[in-house]
């Protein structure tokens, strides 16, 4: 079982500086029939993002364990799971089972958030906590060092192709302030609207990975896209 992602760049936040810059771009902008040479476009990415939703939490409705566990065994990259359903308490895990190296489920969706992180950081995997545009992730300060990311959606949670909300750019800054000064290995990530026009006021705020769906799968060619988002974001950084 691969969990390529695990571990990778350690604690990006000692002395103070964010030194990994990560780009995920989202299949939900694939072609969903033909995913398996989607995946191939893809290989210079850090991640692939895999949105997993239940018309119940988002009403939207994608795939599930079934899909991810074949995804998992063509792709070149690393897994992000992104769940947008309800009861992740139940169902997070089986998608840490299935061998995803990173599994975020919603901080709205959650019974139990800390124990649902201690659960999937047991079986092997990332855990990941997401927070809605309009979800204050204040509780999440105190929290920190019981996540390995934590996503700020910049759009609405559902579907591709929305504008990136720059209103939700304060709570990410936030949670960055929150990280420096915890000297905390969080990652913190965007997903929404991320786009060679938005990255940098993400990038800027804190962010250090990034979901992009139609920026990638929309490109001619994905792994100059990928390229060129990750120069962008990582010149933000070393200023
Ligand atoms: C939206 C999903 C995103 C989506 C992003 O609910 O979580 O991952 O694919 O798509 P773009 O980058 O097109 O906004
Ligand atoms: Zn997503």
């Amino acid at each position: 079982m691969t969990r390529g992602g695990t571990g990778i760049a350690g604690r990006h936040r000692d002395n103070g500086q964010v030194t990994g810059t990560r780009i995920n771009p989202s299949i939900l902008a694939a072609d969903f029939v033909n995913m398996q040479a989607e995946l191939a476009r893809i290989a210079a990415a850090d991640f692939v993002h895999v949105d997993v939703m239940d018309n119940h939490f988002v009403p939207n409705l994608t795939f599930g364990p079934q899909m991810v566990e074949r995804i998992q065994a063509t792709s070149p990259v690393p897994l992000d799971v992104h769940l947008m359903i309800d009861d992740p308490d139940r169902w997070a895990p089986g998608y840490a089972e299935l061998g995803a190296a990173s599994v975020t489920f919603h901080l709205e969706a959650a019974a139990d958030p800390v124990a649902l992180a201690r659960r999937l950081r047991a079986i092997g995997s990332r855990a990941g906590v997401a927070v809605k545009p309009g979800t204050p992730a204040d509780s999440l300060h105190e929290l920190l060092d019981e996540f390995d990311q934590i996503l700020v959606m910049t759009v609405e949670p559902g579907f591709g192709g929305q504008s990136f909300m720059p209103e939700t750019m304060p709570k990410l800054r936030a949670l960055a302030d929150a990280a420096r000064r915890r000297g905390s290995a969080v990652w913190l990530q965007v997903d929404g609207g991320i786009s060679a026009s938005t990255i940098a006021q993400a990038a800027e705020a804190g962010a250090d990975t990034f979901v992009a769906g139609s920026a990638v799968f929309g490109a001619d060619d994905p792994g100059s896209a990928i390229a060129a988002l990750r120069d962008q974001a990582a010149s933000v950084h070393r200023h």
